[in-house]
């Protein structure tokens, strides 16, 4: 099958892949309407076509919390990692110091901190999802910081976890769930060999290193189940800000008078996100979310923005609508599903010539140039 966007190792990612996986990865919450929005209004944000503007060398680095990174780019915090593809968030860490951009680990990977860490350059990004377990925040965050992490993303939309129709279906939750996972497997035999059998341990890493006991996947639903907080509040959260030395972002801010809470609660920065989708279905876009906030905090936080970015456009899009950067969460998971490590730079490779291309395009040299200016009306 020939290759050359997202969109395409989306399709390869559904042959090879167990449809409890796939779907678990592709789908949303309820009707996944806001799924949906997050692509169409994306892109359906329209740009003005500039020429002659002399714009023969585009750069695309930035700088993030002091540190320059060569693309508007982050890989975003994906759980489960590791059931995608082998030892799944060490080829994708790879493949991100390679391209020099962060990649953010999720708190329920399947390869601990440690493992990642010993592949990575630092500075490390660590996600945190708000827990009842305060012991195992401590201890993850001790954990991270003494491993190299210093940006953690707090992730904040997710007090319960949403309504997920598909897994139901699919055989990721369900009736006969784990027979019926066994089966998918042995109708997948690429998928089952390189990862059922040869990617083991399927824990959940940092889960296990805290228990001092191993983790499946049943596991995973149901220490997740129990330990979200929905009653947790903007006061619950100071003493993270106490104790954590490096940045801090907040993950999941889809409200202006949110994103003013998070910049009076002391967060260097935020993304603006509606959890790919897996939320509250009937959500805004997170394109449509974007200028209201820009508007509220831009300057005076880290902006950063995703859902529904499957080109380096995509990337230009979220850019003119007001991010500082842009995280991509499904499109770089496609393709660590297909080709690993490879897969993950080629896509970058891919979304790095279609960025530069909307630049010329629209005759702007440098990233920071890029906002509402080149928007079309
Ligand atoms: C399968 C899957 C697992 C995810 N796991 C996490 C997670 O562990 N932590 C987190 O903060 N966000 C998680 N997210 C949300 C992503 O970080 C990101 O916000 C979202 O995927 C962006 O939308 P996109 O996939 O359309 O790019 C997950 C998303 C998917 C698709």
């Amino acid at each position: 099958m020939i290759i050359s966007s997202a969109t395409d190792y989306r399709e390869a990612a559904r042959r090879r892949l167990p449809p409890f996986l796939f779907h678990y990865l592709d789908g949303g919450a309820g009707a996944e309407q806001t799924l949906r929005s997050n692509v169409e209004d994306l892109q359906a944000v329209r740009l003005r076509q500039r020429v002659l503007r002399g714009s023969a060398q585009q750069d695309l680095s930035v700088s993030w919390f002091g540190r320059q990174y060569d693309l508007p780019v982050a890989l975003a915090p994906v759980g489960l990692g590791g059931m995608y593809a082998r030892r799944g968030e060490v080829q994708a860490v790879r493949a991100a110091c390679r391209r020099n951009i962060p990649f953010i680990q999720s708190t329920v990977s399947v390869c601990p901190l440690a493992e990642v860490a010993a592949q990575a350059e630092r500075p490390l990004w660590f996600q945190l999802y708000v827990l009842k377990d305060r012991a195992f925040m401590r201890d993850v965050m001790r954990r991270a910081w003494e491993l190299g992490a210093t940006t953690l993303v707090f992730t904040v939309d997710m007090p319960v976890p949403g309504a997920r129709y598909r897994d139901a279906h699919s055989g990721m939750s369900g009736p006969n769930g784990p027979l019926r996972r066994v089966l998918q497997a042995m109708l997948h035999p690429r998928w089952a060999w390189d990862v059922g059998l040869f990617g083991r341990p399927h824990d959940l890493g940092n889960i296990s290193a805290f228990r001092g006991s191993a983790t499946g996947l049943a596991d995973y639903i149901g220490w997740l189940g129990a330990n979200f907080d929905p009653g947790i509040a903007w006061q619950d959260l100071q003493w993270i800000r106490d104790e954590w030395q490096g940045e801090l972002v907040i993950k999941g801010i889809l409200d202006p008078e949110d994103a003013r809470d998070a910049l009076a609660f002391g967060a260097d920065g935020i993304v603006v996100s509606n959890h790919g989708g897996r939320q509250l279905d009937g959500a805004p876009s997170s394109a449509r979310a974007l200028p209201a906030i820009a508007a509220e905090v831009k300057g005076k936080m880290t902006i950063f923005a995703d859902g529904g970015v499957r080109t380096g456009t995509d990337v230009f899009r979220m850019l003119a609508l007001g991010a500082d950067g842009v995280l991509l969460g499904r499109a770089f998971i496609y393709a660590l599903a297909v080709q690993g490590q490879a897969g993950v730079e080629r896509l970058l490779a891919i979304m790095e010539k279609d960025l530069r291309t909307t630049m010329v395009l629209t005759g702007v040299g440098k990233v920071a140039e890029i906002g509402p200016q080149l928007l079309a009306p």
